[in-house]
This record gives C-alpha cells, sequence and structure tokens, in this order.
C-alpha cells in the first residue's frame, strides 16, 4: 500500500483487499491485547457497500483463525427512521447479516441506534450515554457519502453535534433509492451519531472506494474544514486514516 498526501492528510492507498487486510490487521491487534489484559474493545461500525468487503474478512478471520470478538461492545454510527428492526433494508438487519451472524459477539453487546422511538431526542441522549457508559469508542469505521456525510451527518452537520434525529438529504435518498425499490421507499429521516461524537474515537479510519467518492475525497482531505463537507472536520482528528482505493484516489 503506498501513501499519498493530500492537503495536511496522508492517504493510504491500495487495492481493495489490500485495505482490507491492513484494516483488520489494525482490529486484530487491538481485539488480541484487550483480551490479553481481560479488557473490552470498543468498535464503532458502519453499513453501506464500503465496508462490506472488510466485514467479510474479518468472518474469515474469526472462521479460519479463530479471531475471538467476545470482547466486543459495537455501536452502529447510524438507522434509518421507521423501518424497524426486521426490515431487511435497516441496518439493524444489515449488520446481523453482513458481520454479527458469522462471529462470537454477544448480542448484548451490539447496540445499532433505534429505527421506532418514542421520542428521538430521549433515544438519543442514551446512545450516547451509552457509549460513554462504555468508555468511548476506541476504533471507528466510516464510509462517505456522495456530499461528504459521515454517519448521516449531512451537508450542514455542525462540528458539536451529537446523536440526534436527522433529515435526509436529497442526495442520499437518491442514492439509496435503488436499494430499497425505488426512491419514494426510502426513509426521509434518521438517527446519527453526530459529528462531535464520531471526532471523539480514539482512532477513527474513513474507507472510501471507487470514482463516485473521488472528488468529495479530494475535498474532505485537502478542502476547507467546515460543515459543508462533514468529512473534512475529520481533518483536525490526530488519528484518523484515509484508506482509498485506486479509483478513489486518482485525482
Ligand atoms: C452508513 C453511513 C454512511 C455511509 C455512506 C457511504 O452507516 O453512515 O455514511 O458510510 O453513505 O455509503 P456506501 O458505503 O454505501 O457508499
Amino acid at each position: 500500500m503506498k501513501k499519498i498526501q493530500i492537503g495536511s492528510q496522508t492517504a493510504h492507498v491500495g487495492e481493495g483487499e489490500e485495505i482490507c487486510r491492513v484494516l483488520a490487521d489494525e482490529v486484530e491487534a487491538l481485539l488480541k491485547a484487550r483480551a490479553a489484559e481481560g479488557k473490552m474493545v470498543v468498535l464503532g461500525l458502519a453499513t453501506g457497500s464500503t465496508p462490506l468487503p472488510f466485514y467479510e474478512e474479518l468472518i474469515r478471520r474469526h472462521r479460519e483463525e479463530g479471531l475471538s470478538f467476545a470482547n466486543v461492545r459495537s455501536f452502529n454510527l447510524d438507522e434509518y427512521e421507521g423501518l424497524g428492526r426486521e426490515h431487511e433494508r435497516s441496518y439493524w438487519a444489515e449488520m446481523w447479516k453482513n458481520l454479527f451472524d458469522h462471529v462470537d459477539v454477544k448480542p448484548e453487546n451490539v447496540s445499532v441506534p433505534p429505527s421506532i422511538s418514542e421520542d428521538a431526542d430521549v433515544a438519543s441522549a442514551e446512545y450516547e450515554a451509552a457509549i460513554a457508559e462504555a468508555g468511548g469508542i476506541d476504533w471507528q469505521l466510516l464510509g462517505i457519502g456522495g456530499e461528504g456525510h459521515i454517519g448521516f451527518n449531512e451537508k450542514g452537520s455542525p462540528v458539536e453535534s451529537r446523536t440526534r434525529r436527522v433529515t435526509l438529504a436529497r442526495k442520499t435518498i437518491v442514492d439509496a433509492g435503488p436499494s430499497f425499490g425505488g426512491e419514494e421507499n426510502v426513509p426521509t429521516h434518521a438517527i446519527t451519531m453526530g459529528v462531535g461524537t464520531i471526532l471523539e474515537a480514539r482512532r477513527v479510519v474513513l474507507m472510501a472506494r471507487g470514482a463516485s467518492k473521488r472528488e468529495v475525497v479530494r475535498r474532505a482531505m485537502s478542502g476547507e474544514v467546515g460543515p459543508e463537507v462533514p468529512a473534512s472536520f475529520l481533518q483536525n482528528h490526530g488519528n484518523v486514516g484515509w484508506f482509498l482505493d485506486h479509483d478513489a484516489a486518482e485525482f
């Protein structure tokens, strides 16, 4: 994997498989070191298409090499409003299908923001409290949206934002349309960890794949830091890793 400088930031550029191996190495080292001390690891996890091959690599290591997730406490970034956990497009369902069902994580140690709640403000505050109670996030995985969102922190999200109910951007709904069988089926709202919540993670890793992410990655890494491109706030995180495949990195 090669390193390239983009503005003030360093990007790790390689083949998709190589990126997944390197990131799985990071997680594996963390899990093993903590397990040796009898301690938990708090992972912040993302959905969407980008992390899927990374989750496949974690599952492979569990199956073939015995990597254990028994000391994992996880918090997902976000969840669509109104679908319910059973809906196949809910992020709860996607996480079980694509990772949790295939490893030995304890079900009670897995959290995804609620899709249905009586009061989204209360549910959001409870999510924040649960993260704090777990000791904060050790290792946070992110993808990036077409307009630079992280989690569902759309354009305009302030740096100090916390877990909250948000309105999805038009672009987010259009991008999700095909997997919902049409834009009209995509929820209009979600609960997401805030930019501030994400920035408190001790390690943040952003993965981007494909030419469609090229321009937004460039803006996030070397453009002005601000709510116009929420991923740009990561420039000021002291321990962020930008992992790009060749298509996403050819500026
Ligand atoms: C998903 C999430 C989103 C995605 C982003 C990229 O939990 O928080 O920010 O990471 O929309 O999605 P993909 O990977 O499908 O291109």
